[in-house]
């Protein structure tokens, strides 16, 4: 009885088996997976194993989703970008199956080129020779952003 309830509990967890090697991305938002994926440029055809598991339990969150990229380090400069959809999550660096760095995911002082400024007459919106999209961080908490170019005020779900 204590096996098969053990195997159950321990099924009921791993609906995605654990990795040997690469970045597990916990406590997303429940839904937001594949906003994480696109914003880190994780298209598929990179020919990395992804595994996304989508609204599971969380303690803290009450539903959550997970990516799991094996065989890649994400570093935090590469992954920070994330909380403008995923603020909650926490990025896993996994070595021999083992966790060896474990670290919260926090806004970048700037990004570039990844999301669309609200204003429409911003000439990173200008069909020709757009510039580049920047957003520089001015306040933390909550995360708000400025565009470099026109000065209008962003908060993370607007970039969305
Ligand atoms: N994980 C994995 N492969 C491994 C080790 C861990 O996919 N070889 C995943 C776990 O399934 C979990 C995440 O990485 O989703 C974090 O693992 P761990 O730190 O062991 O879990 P918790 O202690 O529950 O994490 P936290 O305290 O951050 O909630
Ligand atoms: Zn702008």
């Amino acid at each position: 009885f204590l096996i098969v309830f053990l195997l159950c509990s321990m099924s009921k967890e791993l609906i995605v088996s654990k990795i040997e090697s690469g970045t597990v991305i916990d406590h997303i938002p429940a839904g937001r997976a594949l906003a994480v994926l696109r914003v880190l440029g994780i298209t598929g055809r990179e020919g990395l194993r992804v595994a996304l598991v989508m609204n599971v339990e969380s303690r803290k969150l009450g539903r959550k989703d997970i990516v799991k990229i094996e065989g890649r380090e994400l570093t935090a400069d590469e992954v920070n970008i994330i909380s403008a959809v995923a603020p909650t999550a926490t990025i896993n660096i996994v070595r021999n199956y083992e966790v060896v760095k474990k670290f919260k995911v926090t806004p970048p002082e700037v990004i570039r080129g990844r999301f669309r400024c609200k204003n429409p007459t911003c000439i990173t919106n200008a069909p020709r020779e757009p510039a580049e999209p920047t957003f520089l961080l001015v306040r933390r908490e909550p995360p708000l952003f400025v565009c470099a170019y026109c000065g209008r005020y962003h908060e993370l779900g607007d970039l969305l």
